[in-house]
């Protein structure tokens, strides 16, 4: 057990699947994974183990936000001895080059928090992906016909602003997309010297206000899902 997560140790394997949602790390466990065991709960924070073609794989939700999944992500590689995490997410584009359903894997994520300086006296603002993961997904994606994009992401401790420009972190960086995520599991990853990488669905264009509606949310997720648990299971 950890502070966050109530799994016993053993019980939570070395590649992990990191959602934001919960719901959807039971719904990836759910239909994805061989007889998947709920290994933990705590706060409603579902992490499940189960068997993908034979390998044993965990699925467990980062929750919103900096502060969530630098919490869970470091339980995960210090009290786990978890090696990779590979986030699932969404994110919003912030140009029409970029289209509701596409997939990216994130190459660096550029932000203005000061989560890496104080936690781990970092003072980059760009966070690069950790280890080579990253480049097992683009592999990966090749063999399964996707047409995942390397890009770099603004990960923003910000969803709702008052300014709807782009913010000048995302245009200096190229960022094409914004989440809120990714720069603090690489940060963590950085510092304890483990393998962490980054897909996401878009799921909305911020200039035009499209967006994945609820209902087509759960088939929108399947490719970067099966792309995750193949690059995992590898
Ligand atoms: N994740 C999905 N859409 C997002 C947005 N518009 N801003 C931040 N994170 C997001």
């Amino acid at each position: 057990m950890s502070i966050h997560i109530s799994a016993k140790k053993g019980d939570i394997s070395k590649v992990v699947l990191q959602p934001g949602d919960p719901l959807r790390a039971k719904y990836i466990a759910e239909n994805f994974l061989e007889n998947p065991r709920l290994v933990s709960q705590t706060r409603g924070i579902f992490y499940y183990t189960g068997l993908y073609k034979g390998k044993e794989i965990s699925v467990g939700a980062s929750g919103m936000g900096f502060p969530s999944i630098g919490i869970y992500s470091f339980e995960l590689y210090t009290e786990y001895e978890v090696d990779t995490i590979i986030r699932i997410g969404t994110c919003g584009a912030y140009t029409t080059d970029l289209k509701v359903f596409d997939l990216i894997n994130i190459d660096n994520a550029a932000s203005e928090s000061t989560y890496a300086k104080y936690a781990w006296e970092m003072e980059e603002e760009l966070m690069p992906h950790q280890g080579n993961i990253f480049d097992i997904i683009n592999e990966t994606a090749e063999e399964l016909s996707l047409n995942a994009k390397s890009c770099n992401i603004h990960s923003s401790d910000i969803f709702y602003r008052k300014n709807p420009e782009i913010p000048e972190i995302a245009t200096k960086y190229n960022c094409p997309a914004v989440e809120m995520e990714a720069f603090a599991l690489f940060a963590n990853a950085r510092y304890l010297g483990k393998n962490a990488a980054t897909i996401l669905t878009v799921s909305d264009v911020i200039p035009t206000g499209e967006n994945i509606s609820a209902d087509q949310r759960q088939t929108a997720l399947k490719p970067m899902i099966e792309l995750a648990l193949e690059a995992a299971w590898k």
